[in-house]
C-alpha cells in the first residue's frame, strides 16, 4: 500500500509563493521522482508531505486518507535527508535501530528487523562499527536503513546522493533502483539531477516555479515533452531550438535555412522547432533522407563511445551527438540531416506549449 494524492497544494511564506497549487498522484508502488531547479520548491513540498511544515491549503492523502492533520510521527512515513546525520557514539546497528528503540520495540524484534535491512543493504559486515568507521556510501546506506527499519508506506528522499562523488551516487543510483525492487514501497524522491531522474522514477515530475510544469513516464516526458521548458531542462546535452515561421505549407527557419513541408498549422505563425542532438546526424556523401543542412563545425567533444559537435549553420548554434568513429574536424564544412519524425514544435509564446 501507499498511493499518494497531492492536491492543489499551495505554500505561502508571507509575500512568497512557493507552491502554487500542486497535483500530483502516485500509485501504490510507484517511484516518483520530483525533478527540477534549486530553489522549485521541491523541498518544501517534501516537507508537506512528511508534515514537518504546514501546507497554506490543499490536501495530502495516503491510501486514500488525508494526512494534513496527521502528526508527522503517525504518518507511516520515512525520509532521509541529503546530510544524514546519524549518531556519532552508536553502532551501526544500533543507528539502524533507533527508529524501532524510539517505538519501544521489543529488543529481539529490532535485532531482527536490523539483521533484514543490512542484509538488503548488505551492510552485515559493519554492524558493529560506528559511522567515523563507514565510507560516504555506507554511510548513506545506514541512513537508509535506519528509514527501511520501519517499514513505513512511504519513504520520501531528498537529494540523498548529492554529497557522493561521481562513481558513488551512480552505484548507489543502482543500490537504490534495486532495492526498490525488492520491498516495492512507494518512494518520493527529490533531485536537480535529470539522469538520476530518468534512471529511477517510474512517474517523474517536473516542477518549475512552484509549479508542476509535466507528470508522466520518463519516456513520455522524454518523447513528448509539454513545453519548451521541459524539453531544456530534460536531455543531456539539450534539445535545439530553431524559431521560424509557417507559411504556404511550409516551415522555413528564421536564423538558420532549415526548411521542409509542414503541413496542419497556422499559417504565418511563428513556431519553435526542437530538435534533440541525437536526432541530427553527419550525412555520409549525397545520400539524404530528411532535411539537409550545411554546417561549420565549431566544437568536438569526446565523451568515449559518442562525441558531442557543436555546429554554426547560418546564425545558429546546433549541437549533434556522433558515435566517435565518424571523422569531423574544427573548421570543417559538413552536411546535416534531421530525421523527419523526431520533430518537436512549441508555440513561440512564453509558455512555449507543445504543437
Ligand atoms: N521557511 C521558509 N521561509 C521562507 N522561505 C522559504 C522557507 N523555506 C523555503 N523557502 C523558499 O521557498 C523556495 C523553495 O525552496 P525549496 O523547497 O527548498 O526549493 P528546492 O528544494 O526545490 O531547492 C525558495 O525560494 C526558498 O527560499
Ligand atoms: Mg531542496
Amino acid at each position: 500500500m501507499g498511493a499518494l494524492e497531492i492536491r492543489q497544494i499551495k505554500k505561502e511564506y508571507g509575500p512568497l509563493q512557493v507552491l502554487k497549487g500542486v497535483d500530483i498522484s502516485l500509485d501504490a508502488g510507484g517511484f516518483l521522482v520530483l525533478l527540477g531547479s534549486s530553489g522549485c520548491g521541491k523541498s518544501t513540498l517534501l516537507s508537506i508531505i512528511a508534515g514537518l511544515a504546514e501546507p497554506t491549503s490543499g490536501d495530502v492523502q495516503l491510501d486514500g486518507r488525508s494526512i494534513v492533520s496527521v502528526h508527522p510521527k503517525d504518518r507511516d512515513i520515512a525520509m532521509v535527508f541529503q546530510s544524514y546525520a546519524l549518531y556519532p557514539n552508536l553502532s551501526v546497528a544500533r543507528n539502524i535501530a533507533f527508529p524501532l528503540e524510539m517505538r519501544n520495540v521489543a529488543r529481539a524484534d529490532q535485532e531482527k528487523a536490523v539483521a533484514e535491512v543490512a542484509k538488503l543493504l548488505r551492510i552485515e559486515s559493519l554492524l558493529d562499527r560506528k559511522p567515523a568507521q563507514l565510507s560516504g556510501g555506507q554511510r548513506q546506506r545506514v541512513a537508509i536503513g535506519r528509514a527501511l527499519v520501519r517499514k513505513p508506506k512511504l519513504f520520501l528522499f531528498d537529494e540523498p546522493l548529492s554529497n557522493l562523488d561521481a562513481r558513488l551516487r551512480s552505484e548507489m543510483r543502482h543500490e537504490i533502483k534495486r532495492l526498490h525492487g525488492m520491498i516495492g514501497t512507494t518512494i518520493v524522491y527529490v533531485t536537480h539531477d535529470q539522469v538520476e531522474a530518468m534512471t529511477l522514477a517510474t512517474q517523474l515530475v517536473l516542477m518549475h516555479n512552484g509549479q508542476v510544469e509535466q507528470q508522466g513516464t520518463p519516456s513520455e516526458i522524454y518523447d513528448r515533452p509539454r513545453t519548451m521548458l521541459v524539453a531544456d531542462f530534460v536531455g543531456s546535452p539539450p534539445m535545439n531550438f530553431i524559431t521560424g515561421k509557417v507559411s504556404s505549407g511550409r516551415f522555413r527557419g528564421a536564423t538558420c535555412p532549415v526548411e521542409f513541408d509542414y503541413a496542419g498549422h497556422r499559417e504565418s505563425s511563428d513556431i519553435v522547432l526542437g530538435v534533440r542532438p541525437e536526432a541530427i546526424s553527419v550525412a555520409v556523401d549525397s545520400q539524404t533522407s530528411g532535411i539537409d543542412l550545411n554546417a561549420v563545425v565549431n566544437l568536438v567533444e569526446l565523451t568515449g563511445p559518442e562525441q558531442l559537435i557543436s555546429t554554426r549553420v547560418g546564425g545558429q548554434e546546433l549541437m549533434l551527438t556522433a558515435p566517435a568513429s565518424v571523422d569531423v574536424k574544427l573548421g570543417q564544412t559538413i552536411k546535416l540531416s534531421i530525421a523527419p519524425q523526431n520533430l518537436h514544435f512549441f508555440d513561440s509564446s512564453a509558455e512555449g506549449v507543445r504543437l
